[in-house]
């Protein structure tokens, strides 16, 4: 037997013995009493009893056990003209100090704190110091509206939030603090305070009372250690989008997590202490949290907060300049972050001007690694690519070629296979595993491994109904695909209303309860359509009400900002189709997957339920007339 199925198998058949070897790698207060919790299925709890701090892992231990002066985190911001080196030292100093700060502020073990913020160390430094105290950190995306930030907001009631004065998204200034006031307005919920990082590029006006300074709290601020909390007491919430226009708060906890993302490294990444290890994602997103922050210093590497992009900052040789100066071992983005490099450089001739010779592998994840940005990548790097599949309800990666245990040949359009710990099948519509080759729907087996989500925050019930009733003893993870005659596992995409744009997880069902709200549309339709460069874009279908006549332009432009104004810049929502009916089912459900095909160019089959079948004719002859309907449209 292989290293790899040695492994997987004892995942899969003794799950709690190789969990609780996994453990020994993490600093515990005090041992669990139970590795697994199955007294309340279909709940599972990993490291019962268990106490740790998860901060303590990611910076103290280090501190003391020799890596003081390494440096933990390297800010890298070409928007700035900036590059910050912290030691585990320094940033033990700066996140016991800001822990001080928000015991001070009265932030305590179970507070939900909300932190708006840039890809700046102070991020950094404030999700650690939530752990710090047992606070209970939810980061948003800096590309959200303030409705959004409102709409978190309201669910977590977060006794503080922290955020700066703005940012730089390219050329563009941001300004983040008159977004958060627009969004505490709009929130029924109101935080007691506002902590605020002032940059220097552009200064926040404060609200008197509410609004506090950092630079000022930090000056005075006493650094406190570490408090610690339960492995199943709450570390953060990620909000993520679901089907409708109330996102998902997925639950982190603190002992499952620190153990999976830590064996993680070695394994999946074949990183080790000590590394430098770079993911070019954001702090708002799962990944940001993972592998920007928790992973990689939970394991003692060096790991790197960049505030770029791909391309344009300055230009489309960024990646390499970062991974040469900074003698990245390991990287990991989204394949659209190298679509955008391929666009711009398609014969890769800024790789000339770096020395790349100490890189050793590209990770792509949060969207389908297409077959030709992998050939372009693998032909340009002359490195492993390894695509690996996850959600941020999982935290992890489910499939991957792990690169520490055992690397197979890579099969392009595969993400190879499943990672120990998750028992990954194929499902029919009726719950019934399906063989080789055979698509149908993606699901794990539970109990999922540590570090997965336990819950969604005070939704159990909306936990349930979304991912484990739909087949009884399994997690449905809402993507379509099929395994291989050799276990290789292909995830072709999401079977429900989640769209993927530029590696966002964005709903389109939240679009439409936007679109909806116009005063000329009648009913309304937005699905996801090919795009070549950001994988998935947007596109709404339009009924207007009657004697509504509009020109179709700037209608486009007042729906288009009405998304950016509501869900963000980052939704991307630009074009807008009218049309005179939507394809429906006899029940009134809308084909969006009927539409989504047509808009691509695929084959589909008639839907046996259609109400009238001469309405799929009709939106294919729409779409031809706006140029969709073929494949790169
Ligand atoms: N704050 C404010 N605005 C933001 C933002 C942020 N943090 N992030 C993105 N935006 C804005 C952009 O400025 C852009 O605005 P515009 O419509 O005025 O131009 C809009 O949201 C869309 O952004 P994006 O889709 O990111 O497009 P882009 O052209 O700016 O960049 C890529 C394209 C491919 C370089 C970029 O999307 C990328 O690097 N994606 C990888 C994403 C990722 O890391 N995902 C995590 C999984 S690994
Ligand atoms: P997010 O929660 O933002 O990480 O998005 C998760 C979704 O992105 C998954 O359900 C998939 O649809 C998609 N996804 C992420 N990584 C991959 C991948 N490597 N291959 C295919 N789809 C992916």
């Amino acid at each position: 037997m292989g290293k790899y199925q040695e492994q997987f198998t004892k995942s899969i058949s003794d799950a709690k013995g190789f969990w609780a070897d996994a453990a020994d790698a993490i600093g515990w207060h005090k041992k669990w009493d139970a590795v697994l919790d199955e007294s309340n299925p279909p709940f599972y709890r990993w490291y019962k009893g268990g106490e740790l701090n998860t901060c303590w892992n990611a910076v103290d231990r280090h501190v003391e056990g020799g890596r003081a002066d390494q440096v933990a985190l390297i800010y890298d911001s070409p928007v700035t003209n900036t590059i910050e080196k912290f030691t585990y030292r320094e940033l033990l100093e700066q996140v016991s100090r800001f822990a001080g700060v928000l015991k001070s502020l009265g932030v305590n073990k179970g507070d939900a704190v909300i932190i708006y913020m840039p890809m700046i160390p102070q991020a950094v430094v404030a999700m650690l110091a939530c752990a710090r105290v047992g606070a209970v950190h939810s980061v948003v995306f800096g590309g959200f509206a303030p409705h959004e930030l409102a709409i978190r907001i309201d669910d977590a009631r977060p006794k503080l939030i922290i955020s700066a004065s703005g940012a730089v998204e390219v050329k563009r200034l941001i300004e983040y603090k008159p977004m958060l006031d627009k969004a505490i307005q709009e929130a029924a919920h109101k935080p007691e305070k506002c902590v605020i990082f002032q940059r220097n590029l552009v200064k926040a006006s404060m609200i008197l009372g509410r609004d506090l300074d950092w630079n000022e709290l930090m000056a005075s601020a006493h650094p406190v250690g570490c408090t610690p909390v339960l492995a199943t007491d709450p570390l953060y919430i990620l909000y993520t989008s679901g089907t409708t226009g109330k996102p998902k708060g997925v639950v982190r906890d603190n002992g499952g997590h620190a153990v999976a993302l830590r064996w993680s490294m070695e394994h999946i990444y074949g990183v080790k202490p000590g590394d430098v290890f770079w993911a070019a994602s954001d702090v708002g997103w799962v990944v940001g949290h993972s592998y920007i922050v928790y992973a990689p210093l939970l394991t003692g590497c060096t790991t790197i907060l960049y505030e770029g992009k791909s391309v344009g900052t300055p230009d489309a040789g960024a990646f390499w300049r970062v991974i040469s100066q900074h003698e990245v071992k390991v990287m990991f983005t989204a394949p659209t972050a190298f679509r955008a490099i391929k666009k711009e450089d398609p014969r890769g001739e800024f790789v000339k001007k770096y020395d790349l010779s100490g890189f050793q592998a590209l990770f792509l994840a949060g969207e389908r690694l297409d077959p030709d940005t992998y050939h372009w990548a693998h032909d340009l790097l002359k490195k492993p690519v390894i695509d690996h599949w996850w959600q941020t309800e999982t935290g992890w990666p489910i499939t991957s070629n792990c690169r520490g245990i055992e690397m197979f040949p890579i099969r392009p359009g595969s993400s190879t296979k499943p990672v120990p710990g998750f028992n990954v099948k194929i499902l029919d519509n009726s719950g019934r595993e399906l063989g080789p080759k055979q698509e149908g729907l993606v699901a794990i087996k539970l109990p999922l491994p540590p570090g997965t989500l336990p819950t969604l925050w005070q939704a159990d019930q909306r936990f349930l109904e979304s991912y484990l009733k739909p087949f009884p003893g399994y997690y449905f993870t809402s993507d379509g695909g099929y395994i291989d005659e050799e276990g290789y596992v292909f995830v072709m995409g999401r079977v429900d209303d989640v769209i993927n744009v530029a590696g966002h997880r964005l709903s389109t069902g939240e679009m439409e309860e936007v679109v909806s709200t116009h005063k000329d549309v009648a009913e309304c339709a937005v699905i996801g359509v090919h795009d070549n460069l950001k994988g998935q874009l947007p596109l709404g279908l339009v009924v207007l009400k009657a004697g509504a006549d509009r020109d179709g332009d700037d209608l486009k432009r007042e729906l288009s900002q009405m998304v950016r104004n509501t869900i963000g810049p980052v939704a991307c929502y630009k074009e807008t189709v009218v049309v005179k009916r939507l394809p429906k089912t006899r029940s009134g459900k809308i084909l969006r997957g009927t539409m989504r095909k047509i808009a691509d160019g695929e084959q589909y089959a008639m839907p046996s339920t259609i109400d009238d079948p001469a309405t799929l004719g009709e939106i294919e002859t729409v779409f031809k007339t706006v140029g969709y309907g073929k494949k790169g449209s």
